[in-house]
């Protein structure tokens, strides 16, 4: 009896093996039935296959249950749309999704704790669930009747369709690799107006819409109460407080999500479906940092493109949890407000912390202000130029919070310190240090039942039969699959073309280069080598020198990705990267004509290329500073840095490298002073004034100047002065005093006693002398009146000579 009772539950929890291996597609979850967390192929699949559902692995041995996209991004992680249990991830296992015959849908922890339950309940008691191919995870009765849906507990993301109402919000993820809930909201306020929300540990505070406007001037409505915000296929968001935008890529046909991140930004995002990768077409907040509360008390926020904003503590301040931004900065000093005698005021750049000063002091002079700020006890004062006021205006803080530092933000912030803090430390050219990436890992323990004796002699028992089963299955299949492999293989192959950014292992790239065998440049960190990929694509292979790099591998990644992001025709495409115990390489697409150095010495460009590398340039340079939202200093522009494809077309190279190479020799600024090339580099680094994105500016004229005038700016140009003797002066310093020196019936011959004829003489004279004026102007030695990049692409397209 005994015997036949154990031999039944033996086939019983071998079926259950069975069923597991062979249901990798679940479309409908039925009353009864549940998903497994031990089991990676209990997910739940929309009918087209787009979204999935089941657990997700959030940490070491942490799982949510969540619905996410089911193709990965081109780096391998997926999009998670909606997670049940945010707060509260589960165990690795036996932890379990179960649908109760009452309708109720319940997540178990370790089978022990139901920490979760969608509380709904179906009189029929034949309800399933299943997950639409919108997004929303259903329960649904056999009339089709909803009775649950998670388009109703929205998490951080909306979907097409999915409404946003009243009671319900959207709450920021905590961090990048942390879902549970963060300190950002999107909600209705109580006036009916939609708001993004700080809501710290300490403060909360609301920055969308701007708080310092009236509602009513930024076109909200307070008066509809209808509370609905949704945004449909085509891209097109309403809310009913007259919110209204277009994507920037509007129509229909594309996948879109609204997601609060975790960095308090509200962003739609579309998916570019081959490469896998989420462009942002719309977003609440231009400038991130202006989003409050991002860097905690006392800290200073800048935008960094890819991994985000980036926080620092001003002079005399220190990060106050080494590990946390959240808790800001503490000041090193203690100062007395008595002692008058002791204080300074150090003069921060660009900086601005938002709000706590009581009220706006105007027409104030500095000697007024500074004597405000010391009788109000202040820790800091902002003293600004209003041109409306044709005066100034004095604010007194009592704390520092929402601190942000833009370079096009033209306010200065006087940080109170006592008089011996060392002078010799950075203030004027201030520069914000990298923050520690909040990699908070959820680690959950399992702690091991104790089972019976008897029931671990069953346990192993139906462990060897199912193990047997399961090489007898694994035999079949593999016979199965053998036909359809080399298929496979190629697909696998198209896979890692279309998203472009892959790892390589270290004898990869030596097999494809056949051992470090052909140089073809150097500089800029490393060597580089002409290469042969496994898939047959010729790359140029960088080998950076290890000497300059002293990053740990996850810094390097972190910067290694976010270059790897960057996509513009103009730009050098990164395909991939080695980080392998010393070795650190970088693997680009090859381009055939070689560096604009090359071809320029070798003679080889006639006037239209040239023109056309001019323009391809700018366009490089302006997205890197600022398409991309916030900029990225390239720092050594240069023709060797130029590089031609095959059609003479111009992409720029080595950027980004900045960041990676050379920081031993920096304390707290991030850039270091010997940057940048003989010839090319802006005055801003020999007179130590702020490095802005205006020094790639002033390469950039160089580098066209050069290419106009043929002559190298290394070497100067000679000239011999009134007592004979020769000496050089600078390329620009020529160029400049050619064009001014020209005059009377002369004054249109100065452009062709400059140019290069080895370009020939079927050039277009108009665009010729904008180009040099464009170069001029990018060559002025005060960095203020240079234009920026997105200004030259400007003044190149749309040349005023053109009818
Ligand atoms: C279900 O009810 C419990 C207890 O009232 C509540 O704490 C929980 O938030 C509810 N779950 C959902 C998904 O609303
Ligand atoms: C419920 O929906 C399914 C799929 O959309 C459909 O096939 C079925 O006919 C519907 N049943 C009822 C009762 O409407
Ligand atoms: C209120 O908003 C809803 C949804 O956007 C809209 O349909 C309705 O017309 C609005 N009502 C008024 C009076 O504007
Ligand atoms: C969005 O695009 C549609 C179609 O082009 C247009 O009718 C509508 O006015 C646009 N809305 C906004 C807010 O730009
Ligand atoms: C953000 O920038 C975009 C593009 O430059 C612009 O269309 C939009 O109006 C800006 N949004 C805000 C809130 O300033
Ligand atoms: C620092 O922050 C971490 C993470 O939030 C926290 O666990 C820790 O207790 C904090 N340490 C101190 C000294 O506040
Ligand atoms: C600012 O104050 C000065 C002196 O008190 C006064 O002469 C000047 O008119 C004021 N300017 C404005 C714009 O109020």
């Amino acid at each position: 009896m005994e015997f036949t009772a154990k031999y039944s539950s033996f086939v019983v929890l071998n079926l259950f093996f069975f069923l597991q291996l062979t249901s990798s597609a679940v479309h409908v979850l039925r009353q009864g039935s549940s998903l497994s967390v031990e089991n990676p192929d209990d997910v739940l699949i929309s009918a087209s296959g787009i979204f999935s559902a089941g657990f997700y692995p959030v940490g070491e041995n942490a799982y949510c249950f969540a619905v996410w996209f089911t193709k990965p991004c081109h780096d391998g992680s997926h999009t998670i749309v909606w997670i049940a249990h945010r707060d509260r991830p589960v165990n690795g296992k036996r932890s379990k999704l179960l649908i109760l015959k009452t309708g109720n849908i319940i997540l178990t922890d370790t089978a022990e704790y139901i920490i979760w339950s969608s509380n709904s309940t179906d009189s029929e008691s034949w309800s399933r669930l299943i997950l639409l191919d919108s997004g929303n995870l259903v329960l649904q009765t056999l009339k089709n009747v909803t009775v649950w849906q998670s388009f109703d507990s929205p998490t951080d993301t909306l979907l097409p369709e999915q409404p946003l109402t009243r009671y319900k919000r959207l709450v920021s993820a905590r961090s990048q690799t942390d879902p549970s809930s963060g300190y950002y909201k999107l909600m209705y306020d109580d006036d009916n107006v939609l708001r993004l929300v700080f809501d710290g540990p300490e403060t909360s505070s609301i920055y969308w819409p701007d708080s310092t406007v009236l509602d009513y001037n930024q076109g909200r409505n307070r008066y509809n109460d209808s509370r609905i915000a949704v945004f449909d296929s085509s891209g097109h968001f309403t809310s009913s407080d007259q919110v209204e935008f277009n994507s920037t890529d509007f129509g229909e046909g594309i996948w879109r999500r609204l997601t609060l991140d975790f960095d308090g930004n509200l962003r739609l995002y579309s998916l570019d479906e081959q490469k896998g990768i989420w462009s942002v077409t719309w977003q609440a907040m231009n400038k991130s940092c202006r989003i409050h509360g991002i860097c905690g008390p006392n800290s200073i926020c800048m935008y960094n493109l890819g991994s985000g904003p980036k926080c620092s503590c001003p002079p005399g301040f220190k990060m106050k949890n080494q590990t946390d931004w959240n808790y800001g900065c503490e000041p090193e000093y203690k100062l007395s407000c008595n002692d008058r005698d002791n204080i300074k005021f150090v003069k921060l750049n660009h900086v601005n912390f938002f709000g706590y000063h009581p009220s706006n002091l105007r027409n104030y002079t500095f000697e007024e202000c500074k004597k405000a700020c010391l009788d109000f006890c202040c820790v800091a004062f902002q003293y600004r130029y209003f041109p409306e006021d044709g005066a100034y205006r004095c604010y007194t803080k009592w704390e520092l919070r929402n601190g942000y530092s833009y370079s096009s933000y033209n306010g200065v912030l006087y940080l109170k310190l006592p008089k011996s803090f060392p002078s010799e430390k950075p203030v004027e050219d201030f520069k914000l240090s990298c923050s520690s990436k909040q990699r908070k890992q959820i680690d959950i323990a399992y702690h091991k039942k104790i089972m019976p004796e008897s029931l671990k002699i069953l346990f192993w028992c139906a462990s060897v039969i199912g193990m047997i089963e399961m090489i007898c299955i694994f035999l079949v299949f593999s016979f199965l699959y053998k036909t359809q492999k080399s298929s496979d293989a190629a697909t696998r192959g198209y896979l890692v073309a279309a998203t472009g950014f892959k790892k390589f292992t270290y004898r990869e790239l030596k097999m494809a280069t056949r051992g470090f065998k052909e140089e073809i440049g150097r500089g800029g960190g490393g060597v580089v080598y002409k290469g042969v990929l496994p898939d047959q694509r010729i790359a140029a292979i960088k080998r950076l020198n290890v000497e300059t790099i002293d990053q740990g591998e996850e810094e390097f990644l972190a910067e290694i990705s976010t270059i790897g992001r960057l996509n513009h025709m103009n730009l050098i495409e990164m395909w991939g990267y080695c980080a392998e115990g010393k070795h650190r390489l970088l693997v680009y697409e090859y381009m055939e004509s070689g560096s604009l150095k090359k071809n320029l010495m070798s003679n080889s460009l006639d006037w239209k290329q040239r023109y056309e590398i001019a323009v391809g340039t700018a366009k490089g340079l302006a997205y890197l500073h600022e398409e991309c939202l916030e900029w990225i200093l390239h720092c050594d522009v240069k023709p060797q840095n130029i590089l031609l494809d095959s059609n003479y077309l111009p992409k720029v190279a080595d950027f980004g490298l900045s960041k990676l190479l050379n920081r031993d020799n920096l304390n707290s600024s991030s850039f270091s002073r010997a940057r940048g090339s003989r010839g090319y580099m802006a005055p801003e680094w020999v007179y130590n004034l702020p490095i802005t994105s205006k020094v790639d500016v002033y390469s950039y004229g160089i580098v066209i100047l050069e290419m106009l005038t043929g002559r190298n700016p290394a070497m100067g140009v000679p000239a011999v002065d009134t007592d004979g003797k020769v000496w050089h002066q600078s390329l620009e310093a020529w160029v400049k005093r050619k064009k001014h020196g020209a005059a009377g019936e002369n004054s249109n011959s100065w452009v062709e006693e400059l140019i290069d004829h080895a370009m020939g003489y079927d050039y277009d004279r108009n665009k010729l002398e904008n180009l040099l004026e464009v170069a001029i102007k990018c060559t002025e030695a005060d960095r203020h009146a240079r234009p920026s990049m997105s200004q030259v692409v400007q003044m190149l397209l749309f040349d005023k000579n053109d009818p």
